[in-house]
């Protein structure tokens, strides 16, 4: 979704602008603007497409000259991707220039009544109408901008950040959020405001975190101030991101995607050994029944983490899309557990969720990988994912490290809840230590997949097929084949196959089943000859030793043995990669796939 960038300092503004939000490029958009402040005027350059066209349209930033700025990635909601529409945006005469993350609600209320008072719209965004809006109390109020902002949080609704110049206020750049991330970024005689810290590592880790409601003015020195919502100055702590600077470059692989795949191991062995799993041993006793709330692929490794945590820890476990749980009206158990899983700690879904589920009652928990997103500080506890800073929109090592948080809680539940003793619980925990080395191993069988990933290249349609945390995977599998590789394909529970879906099977369809689970070797393995004996092209991901399918797969991938409880950390991988080179081998964008956003910060 949208990229925010504001910088002030003693540096010229547009190639830091230009470059932070190619850093932001990895979460979606279709169209990129600047606007620098060169101590007259503020000079606009905005583009349709890709970021690369603004740069040479300003000669790589070189045609606008002033240290201050803000920059814009972004991702259509109101009004078509367009020139136009593209951000900043700005009043009539440029007293106020802006650009926003989020949606205003009320855009059409605000634009009817700015219009009774003179003001004319000229795209079809909602944000115009809120940046006219800041224009109209501006001048309102004798152009003082903290109660010009002050007075437009009191109208708008929705979700927002803004980033905000003045024509007449030379130096200064004004950030303002609520329910979308926004953080001000402290450097040496310079300061930042970004919706994304990824857009400034290599200037500073050091940063403020906005609270909701909050305002803060970045000056020309580099001074940083925050206001809450009444105008009163507030005092807030400096942090310090731990990720380093490199780990948002692509390092020498031809995708931050690929990266990310072989980043894997590092990403579960450090969730493994984050002793902060967010809960204590005092409350895992009175749980009732546990809630796991998530979109996406969050919402997969979630749905592993169901028959883990049910069958280790003996607690009833309902797997809910953040969408539909926010939404829907059922009783709700107040000693359950509301397990929130987000990479981002911003898909607007799953924080609407949570608040849902702490206004009933309901403890929450956390599984977040980013530091000081809303979701981990309005979240009861947090279990961080130490999977480092994911650029790729198709999620793998986030996924990766949400599972082994998934499997920590279960076997934390199950040994105090004493389902389970502690030699079981020791035996269990070694086998999580050794599925990085596993991985890697997988790893180095990738060329097989790319094999494989060539023949289906002409398909159409493809199924995934699995029982259990075999089915949880292939809702996985299918979502990495469609988002990267656009091959349509769709999960399903190999019982469920003779429910319908078995009539698209057509010659030469591929069917991927995946079979880890050794009770259910059969079933699955007799699903898939079903297929089979229809033309389609089978191939079954499964564990070593097991030669059920070996007569009849086209083609098989083993994965090294491990207790089944985690096997979906191992499966996953082939999967990952079948997605991957499918789409390299199409030529397709694969780390920024068309229509989709790295973070959903709307609904
Ligand atoms: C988007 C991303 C997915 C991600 C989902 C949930 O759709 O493209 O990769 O799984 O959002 O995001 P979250 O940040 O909440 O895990």
């Amino acid at each position: 979704m949208c990229g925010i960038l504001g910088y002030t300092g003693n540096k010229q503004a547009a190639p830091i602008l230009l470059d932070g939000l190619a850093k932001l490029e990895y979460r979606g958009y279709d169209s990129a603007g600047i606007a620098v402040y060169d101590g007259g005027n503020i000079n606009i350059k905005k583009s349709r497409g890709r970021l690369k066209i603004l740069a040479d349209m300003t000669e790589q930033g070189d045609l606008l000259k002033g240290t201050c700025g803000i920059g814009h990635t972004r991702w259509a909601t109101h009004g078509e991707p367009s020139d136009t529409n593209a951000h900043p945006l700005w009043s009539d005469d440029k007293t106020v220039v802006a650009i926003h993350n989020g949606i205003v609600e009320n855009y059409r209320e605000i634009k009817d009544k700015l219009s009774e008072k003179g003001y004319s719209f000229y795209s079809q965004t909602d944000t115009e109408a809120a940046v006219k809006l800041i224009d109209f109390y501006y001048k309102a109020n004798n152009h003082d901008a903290l109660i010009a902002i002050t007075k437009a949080m009191q109208v708008i609704r929705g979700s927002y950040c803004f980033v905000i110049m003045f024509n007449d206020r030379p130096g200064e750049v004004w950030g303002v959020r609520k329910d979308n991330p926004l953080i001000a970024g402290q450097g040496d005689g310079e300061a930042f405001l970004t919706s994304d810290a990824s857009a400034i590592l290599q200037h500073t880790k050091h940063v403020y975190y906005f609270d909701n409601f909050e305002i803060a003015k970045i000056d020309a020195d580099g001074s940083i101030i925050f206001y809450n919502k009444n105008g009163e100055q507030v005092n807030k702590t400096l942090s310090e991101i731990t990720w380093d600077a490199q780990a948002v470059e692509k390092g020498g692989f031809e995708h931050f995607m690929l990266k990310e795949i072989h980043e894997q191991g590092k990403a579960v062995r450090d969730t493994l050994h984050n002793q902060d799993i967010g809960i204590r041993d005092s409350e895992i006793k009175n749980i009732s029944q546990i809630y796991i709330i998530a979109c996406g692929s969050a919402y997969h490794a979630g749905y592993v983490g169901q028959y883990v945590i049910e069958d280790l820890a003996k607690i009833p476990v309902r797997m809910e899309l953040a969408s539909e749980f926010r939404y829907r009206s059922m009783p709700l158990d107040k000693n359950a557990l509301a397990i929130v899983i987000s990479q981002s700690g911003e898909t607007a879904d799953t924080l609407a969720a949570m608040r849902r589920a702490k206004e009933h009652g309901l403890k929450t928990l956390a599984i977040v990988n980013v530091v000081g997103s809303t979701i981990a500080r309005e979240a009861e506890s947090v279990f961080y994912t130490l999977a480092g800073p994911e650029i790729a929109v198709a999620t793998t090592k986030a996924y990766s490290a949400q599972l082994i948080a998934c499997y920590v809680l279960a076997l934390r539940f199950a040994l105090v809840r004493q389902v389970i003793n502690q030699d079981y619980y020791n035996k269990l925990f070694n086998e999580l230590e050794e599925i990085p080395a596993k991985i890697d191993e997988i790893l180095d069988q990738k060329e097989n997949i790319r094999e494989i990933a060539k023949k289906f290249i002409n398909a159409n349609d493809a199924f995934f097929l699995g029982r259990n945390i075999d089915y949880a995977l292939a809702m996985e599998g299918s979502l990495k084949m469609k988002e990267i590789s656009y091959l349509h394909s769709e999960a399903i529970a190999a019982g469920e196959m003779k429910h319908g879906p078995i009539s698209l099977v057509e010659n030469h369809m591929p069917v991927i089943g995946i079979l880890t689970q050794s009770v259910l070797y059969k079933k699955t393995v007799s699903n898939m000859l079903e297929v089979k004996s229809r033309g389609a092209y089978i191939l079954g991901i499964t564990t070593q030793g097991n030669a059920a399918l070996e007569r009849d797969a086209d083609f098989i991938f083993y994965i090294p043995e491990t207790d089944e409880h985690f096997a979906a950390s191992l499966a996953v991988i082939p999967l990952q990669l079948l997605g991957y080179y499918l789409a390299a081998a199409k030529g397709l964008d694969v780390d920024k796939p068309r229509n989709l956003a790295k973070s959903v910060t709307v609904e």
